[in-house]
């Protein structure tokens, strides 16, 4: 047998061995990783608890909303502008439904616009809560 040939049979020998050993090795290491059973609760799975069914992502573009859309006339800390200031003392005793319904039906004959082409009713309300930071 020429030695060459006796060279790659060992080299082959060798290799499945260490092949063995090795899968032998990353099986162990596989069983060793414990199931992901009690991973934490996920945070947006409790925030998005509902007085009104407004989604996390939707809340977040809400909130942008606020402070571009109506801080345009509210001003950006809504501290008033071209309309009133909508800061939490200014809210705190108007009620939600009365703010929600400003929000969505606007003020005829001022510059308030009516927002209903844009919002739903429960995200109205979600704004008119936010505003008096009830919102979680
Ligand atoms: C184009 C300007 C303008 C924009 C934009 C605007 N508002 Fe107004 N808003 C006004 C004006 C002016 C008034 C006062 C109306 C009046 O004289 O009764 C007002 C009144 C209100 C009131 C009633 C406040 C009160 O004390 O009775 C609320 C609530 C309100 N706006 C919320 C919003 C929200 C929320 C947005 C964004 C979705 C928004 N506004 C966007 C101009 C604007």
């Amino acid at each position: 047998m020429p030695s060459g040939l006796n060279i790659f049979l060992g080299w082959t020998a060798g290799t499945a061995g260490w092949l063995a050993v090795l899968s032998g090795a990353s099986l162990a290491a596989l069983a060793a990783v414990p199931p992901v059973l009690d991973s934490p609760p996920v945070p947006a799975e409790v925030a998005v608890t509902a007085p009104a069914p407004v989604s996390r992502e939707r809340a977040l573009a809400l909130r942008h909303f606020l402070t571009q859309d109506c801080g345009s006339c509210h001003g950006l800390t809504l501290g008033g502008g071209l309309g009133p200031p909508l800061q939490r003392e200014q809210v705190a005793n108007k009620p939600v439904p009365y703010l929600a319904y400003t929000i969505l039906n606007g003020r005829p004959g001022t510059a308030m616009p009516p927002w209903s082409r844009f919002l739903t009713e429960a995200e109205g309300e979600w704004l008119a809560r936010e505003l008096r930071g009830e919102n979680p």
